[in-house]
């Protein structure tokens, strides 16, 4: 199956394929939840539900982290998704995947991709079964990379199938969309690590306990360090391959990145105007949690802290600092973000229906931590 959709790209399968899918949903995957999830991501598009969400096969990540099968933390899965980016184009670069060959990228941008993305990888390491790896990759030669393909980290088979090898369905055959879905996917992973972040410090702000909050708030500007990478990596991929699958991929838009919108929830309630744009109207499961009268935020614990006079000046001027470190990082990764859009979408309207660059414009303004104001 995924063989196919490599030499078709997903957007083209044809009919009598479509039904067969359909018939072992059917049939087969009731009490298959792996299997369930996996068919109505590819059969997305075919049945009117293509979404960011399918489109990156979340469901089907989100199953394998779950602790039934592998139980990887989001931290971990991150690395998992950028090892395969690094053992793909290493594979690619080798004469395997045929199908995904067109458009495959120079060896000056190969090479930068990699080196991004090793050091992505390198940098998340630590654990003893990890072994040796950041020094490893800090002393590697570009001719030395085949030796590194069976040691990258791979999550283990479920269920006696590698579930994760079929966790990039491109709609194109484009060589680059592989990598492209890898990095959204990403980028989902880290936002989910951030948003857990957010959700601990606002329990240890409840707690009295700033400190520790002022921690967990630098682990998310950590957090967020490592995700201004993936636009360094995105980088390296051509605005004409990029607009080659984009035209398929329409109604598809990181817009619709929730645990994007929940970082942002988590920090403070968003303005108005912010809430009723299609930055809010694009993932109404948030915005209902926004709406709901017990959603809590850190600035709504920091208001709480100040009001109730618990909080010395110095631990004061502590947490104040942290929380202009992580506003800081989230403006540096807006700002990059838009830049990459300058690049690759020119004046072109985004896939998630926004005018594009002139959104991402706009979205410079806003501040997680606007309600703080004059008191940070
Ligand atoms: C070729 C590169 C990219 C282009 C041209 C691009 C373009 C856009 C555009 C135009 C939007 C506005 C929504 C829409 O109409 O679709 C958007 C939103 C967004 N993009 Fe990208 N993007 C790119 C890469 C990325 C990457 C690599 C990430 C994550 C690592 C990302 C994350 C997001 C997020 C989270 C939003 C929602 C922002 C918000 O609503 O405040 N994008 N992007």
């Amino acid at each position: 199956m995924t063989e196919h959709v490599r030499l078709t790209g997903r957007h083209f399968l044809p009919d009598r394929v479509l039904l067969q899918l359909r018939d072992i949903r059917q049939r087969h995957a009731a009490d298959r939840p792996l299997l369930h999830a996996f068919l109505d991501c590819v059969l997305d598009k075919h049945e009117g539900r293509f979404h960011n969400r399918t489109y990156l096969a979340l469901p089907v990540l989100e199953l394998l982290m779950d602790e039934r099968h592998a139980a990887l933390s989001a931290d971990r899965m991150s690395v998992m998704l950028m090892s395969d980016v690094v053992r793909f184009e290493i594979e690619a670069a080798g004469g395997a995947h045929e199908g995904t060959g067109r458009g495959r990228p120079d060896p000056a941008r190969l090479g930068t991709r990699l080196r991004h993305a090793l050091r992505f990888v390198a940098k998340s390491l630590g654990r003893p079964e990890d072994g040796d790896w950041p020094s490893r990759v800090a002393h590697l030669s570009q001719s030395r990379l085949e030796d590194l393909v069976d040691h990258l980290p791979r999550p283990p088979a479920t269920d006696g199938f590698r579930w994760f090898d079929v966790t990039v369905q491109p709609v194109s055959v484009l060589h680059d969309e592989y990598f492209f879905i890898r990095v959204l996917q990403t980028h989902e992973m880290l936002f989910t690590a951030i948003a857990a972040d957010m959700g601990e410090v606002i329990r240890e702000l409840r707690a009295g306990d700033l400190a520790a909050g002022v921690e967990r708030i630098d682990h998310a500007v950590a957090m967020f360090e490592r995700a201004a990478v993936l636009f360094r990596i995105v980088a390296t991929l051509r605005a004409e391959h990029f607009s080659g699958f984009r035209q398929y991929t329409e109604g598809a838009s990181a817009i619709q990145s929730e645990e994007y919108k929940r970082f942002e929830i988590l920090c403070g309630v968003p303005t108005a105007a912010r809430l009723c744009s299609s930055a809010f109207t694009s993932v109404p499961a948030v915005k209902a949690e926004v709406e709901d009268e017990h959603h809590d935020s850190v600035t709504r614990a920091c208001l709480d802290l100040r009001a109730e006079g618990r909080v010395g000046p110095g631990e004061w001027h502590r947490l104040d600092a942290a929380l202009g470190r992580l506003e800081n990082g989230h403006q540096r990764w807006k700002a990059a973000h838009r830049s990459l859009a300058v690049r690759m979408l020119g004046d072109a309207h985004g896939t998630g229906y926004t005018d594009g660059v002139p959104y991402l414009t706009q979205c410079l303004d806003n501040r997680l931590f606007w309600q703080l104001g004059t008191s940070r």
